[in-house]
């Protein structure tokens, strides 16, 4: 269950989930750190069985591994859920992380947690780190009560907030992003169009991009250069759902029917514009930035062709 060999040791919190995946392959194929993961319902041979919301496993867990670093990528992200589930999104979301940054503030781990765009009311962007929150549903107000619990537990801490995430997944509807695919193949099966949002700008984010500036803000805990505060990390290409509909049907060779809708139709209210300036950590050198087109190809390439018609040319 731990890899690696140096003496510098990571605890990586929700290693299964759709970014924890590609964090710890990050880890694994560019570090010798001790790299010891946790999961829950997707705990299997190469992780620990750590429900996040059992205070006492939680704390007797970090005592136990003494890590230099925790990594946090557990979470409740479904908006839809945190809006019917309050009590699971606040055990989730906030709680655990009080319970995380307390035993790490008292073994001494640096702790680094990941908060999302969706803290903004996504009227005045771009947004900094120190811009006024607002968040405009209940998975944007737990993920901001979330990072004041933990930076309130533990002062050598740091918040990586994100925006729309893509990546390799085990299912398309792991991504909000892949999760349009089933539309897309269908309207080119049976000419139903698929009907794409056209009025929020999101900006999306390749997993394993986001995994490097993971694995690098470790590296500068590992020197002792740790950051601490808020910092935001985004991919730099502004797309509505639209867009990114017409992108992945052109990569997948679709004649697929794809039709904008200009107002917002979610049942949960989203932001309509929350993009986060990354300057802080850009001017630190970090990260890498994957274009749209390449990184959705490599996620579409690793599943089988739809079987439907496809444009000759
Ligand atoms: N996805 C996005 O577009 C996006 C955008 C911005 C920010 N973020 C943030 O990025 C982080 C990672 O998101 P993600 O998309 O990778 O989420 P995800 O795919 O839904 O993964 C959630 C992780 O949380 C774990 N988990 C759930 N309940 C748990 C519990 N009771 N105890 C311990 N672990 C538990 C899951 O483990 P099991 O599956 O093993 O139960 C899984 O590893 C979150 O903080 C999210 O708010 C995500």
């Amino acid at each position: 269950m731990t890899i690696g060999n140096s003496d510098f040791k990571v605890i990586l919190i929700g290693a299964s989930g759709l970014l924890g995946r590609a964090v710890s392959s990050e880890l694994t194929e560019q570090t010798r750190w001790q790299v010891v993961r946790t999961a829950f319902r997707h705990a299997d041979a190469n992780s620990v069985k750590l429900d996040i919301r059992d205070k006492e496993a939680v704390r007797t867990f970090i005592f136990e591994q003494e890590p230099d670093a925790i990594v946090v990528a557990a979470a409740e992200r479904r908006p839809d859920v945190c809006e019917n589930d309050p009590s699971l999104a606040k055990a989730l979301n906030v709680d655990a992380l009080e319970f995380i940054g307390a035993a790490a503030n008292e073994t001494g781990a640096w702790v680094l947690s990941i908060s999302t765009d969706y803290v903004f009311d996504g009227t005045q962007p771009p947004y900094r780190p120190d811009d006024a929150p607002n968040p405009l549903n209940a998975y944007g107000r737990s993920k901001l009560d979330g990072e004041r619990a933990l930076m309130q537990s533990i002062a050598r801490s740091c918040v990586l907030r994100l925006p729309l995430l893509y990546g390799p997944v085990t299912d398309w509807s792991e991504s909000a992003v892949t999760s349009l695919v089933p539309a897309i193949v269908k309207s080119g099966v049976d000419n139903v169009p698929a009907i794409m949002d056209a009025w929020a700008t999101r900006y999306p984010t390749f997993t394993p991009d986001v995994a490097i500036v993971i694995r690098q803000l470790l590296e500068r805990c590992e020197s002792a250069k740790a950051v601490k505060g808020v910092v935001h990390w985004s991919g730099n290409e502004s797309m509505t759902k639209f867009d990114i509909a017409g992108c992945i049907a052109r990569v997948l060779r679709l004649d697929a029917k794809i039709h904008c809708q200009q107002t917002p139709a979610d049942a949960t209210p989203r932001p309509k514009d929350c993009h986060l300036a990354s300057a802080a950590l850009d001017n630190m050198d970090i990260g890498r930035r994957t274009a749209f087109e390449v990184g959705i190809r490599a996620v579409l390439d690793s599943w089988p062709k739809p079987t439907v018609s496809r444009q000759t040319t």
